[in-house]
Parts: C-alpha cells; sequence; structure tokens
C-alpha cells in the first residue's frame, strides 16, 4: 500500500507568539494535578469525546494507532470496577507491593480505598492493542507501550487544557477491565483516568517537580 503525498499546510508564526503561547500552556499545565477526591458533579460528554480527538492525533510507530479508549458513564459499570479494582488494590497493598513501593507511595496517602471510581462522572480506560488479526494473519503493532503513551499524555493534556481533573490510576492486575468491558484479547488495559471536576474539600500532596537544570542539558 502506498500513500500519496501531499503539500503540508503549516502557518508559521513569530517567535514572540511562540513564547506567549508556551508560557499559557505551561501555566496551564504546572496547575495540573493527580485528583483522588472528585466532586460527582456531571458535565457533556462531548467534553470527554474532544479530548480523546484531541488523543488520537498523537504519532504512533507506524501510525497503527495502537489505542482504544472507553468511556465508562453508568454507574453500574463504575461500581463493578471499584469493586474489581479495590480487590486487586486490597492484595497489593496488603501482600504484594515490597515494603519499599509501600515506603514511597506513604507520603502520598493512597491506600486501596477507590471511591473515586463511583464517584467521578467519568472514566477513561485506555487500552493499548498489541496486535490485530486481519485476513487470520497476526499484524504486530510497533512501540505500543510508547505510542500509547504519547496519546494518553496528549489525553492528559487535553482534558487539563478544558478544566478537567484526573487521576493516572492503576490497579494492578488490570485485567479485569477487560473482561467488565467485554473488550477482545488483544486489547490490554493500559490506564484507568477518573474524570471529572475536583471536589471543593479536595487536597493534593504538596510535592514539588524537579527544576529545569536537573531535567535538562543542553550539548
Ligand atoms: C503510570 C502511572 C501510574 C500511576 N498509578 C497511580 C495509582 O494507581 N494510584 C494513584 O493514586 N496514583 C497513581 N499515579 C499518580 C502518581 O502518584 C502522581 O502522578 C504523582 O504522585 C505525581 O503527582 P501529580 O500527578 O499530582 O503531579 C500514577 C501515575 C502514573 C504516571
Amino acid at each position: 500500500m502506498e500513500y500519496k503525498f501531499r503539500k503540508f499546510q503549516y502557518n508559521k508564526i513569530s517567535e514572540d507568539e511562540s513564547l506567549e503561547k508556551g508560557k499559557e500552556f505551561y501555566e496551564v499545565m504546572k496547575k495540573r494535578r493527580s485528583i483522588r477526591n472528585f466532586s460527582p458533579e456531571k458535565f457533556d460528554i462531548g467534553l470527554i469525546e474532544l479530548a480523546i480527538k484531541t488523543a488520537g492525533t498523537a504519532p504512533s510507530g507506524a501510525n497503527k494507532q495502537p489505542w482504544r479508549f472507553v468511556i465508562v458513564e453508568s454507574p453500574v459499570v463504575k461500581k463493578e470496577i471499584r469493586i474489581a479494582a479495590e480487590k486487586e488494590e486490597k492484595e497489593s497493598y496488603e501482600r504484594r507491593m515490597p515494603q519499599s513501593w509501600l515506603d514511597d507511595l506513604a507520603p502520598l496517602g493512597t491506600d486501596w480505598h477507590k471511591e473515586f471510581l463511583e464517584i467521578a462522572p467519568y472514566l477513561i480506560v485506555v487500552f493499548k492493542i498489541d496486535f490485530v488479526k486481519s485476513d487470520n494473519e497476526l499484524k504486530k503493532h510497533y512501540y505500543v507501550n510508547e505510542s500509547v503513551g504519547l496519546a494518553t499524555g496528549m489525553l492528559l493534556a487535553a482534558l487539563q487544557n478544558m478544566g478537567l481533573s484526573t487521576l493516572t490510576h492503576t490497579p494492578s492486575p488490570m485485567n479485569f477491565l477487560q473482561k467488565i468491558l467485554d473488550r477482545p484479547s488483544n486489547e490490554k488495559p493500559y490506564l484507568l483516568i477518573p474524570v471529572g471536576y475536583p471536589a471543593e474539600d479536595a487536597e493534593v500532596p504538596d510535592i514539588t517537580k524537579k527544576q529545569l537544570p536537573e531535567i535538562m542539558l543542553k550539548i
């Protein structure tokens, strides 16, 4: 299969405008925090769809777009997910996680209780697709983790830009999501993202981010 090529449409902006846009975006993004205490307040599902549309513009290995985003709004399904997630998380916190991991999590104040899975108005479950079957042949996707990670980053950024809060949640192991959401065996759960407005009394740990010189080198 060959692609046709077309002229790339590009509108150059001035350096000043780049700087202004960059600063504006940084101001929005630096306010993002993982929220674990959501308001039940609902909003139009179209906002979530728009963010997923944005995520879908992400680059991916050989443009295979190896992702699926499932929006869960049904209270019944959210409850089912909470029960299954808490079962796994209880086991993880009480038996599976090594002490060093528990020590790292302790300052964040997390435990196996996941009320937010029922309270947040929407859950987005991100699946990665390692391969597809076509003409009875398995077609492998490339750089699947990298591709889905990039798309998910864009999803979080889009939601943040729309004033919505998220949590990047990984109730491990996550196979139960494949069953509850009835996804085929080639779709593997990647992340579970509750989305909504923070509760009025929501608190976040007072953590800091590494400063630029710690994360950047110029050569
Ligand atoms: C891949 C990944 C998995 C995570 N899993 C969980 C999780 O299962 N539960 C949770 O409460 N937070 C989880 N987090 C959130 C991190 O704890 C959080 O991003 C980190 O503490 C920094 O806080 P911030 O997001 O507010 O900047 C996860 C984050 C990432 C990137």
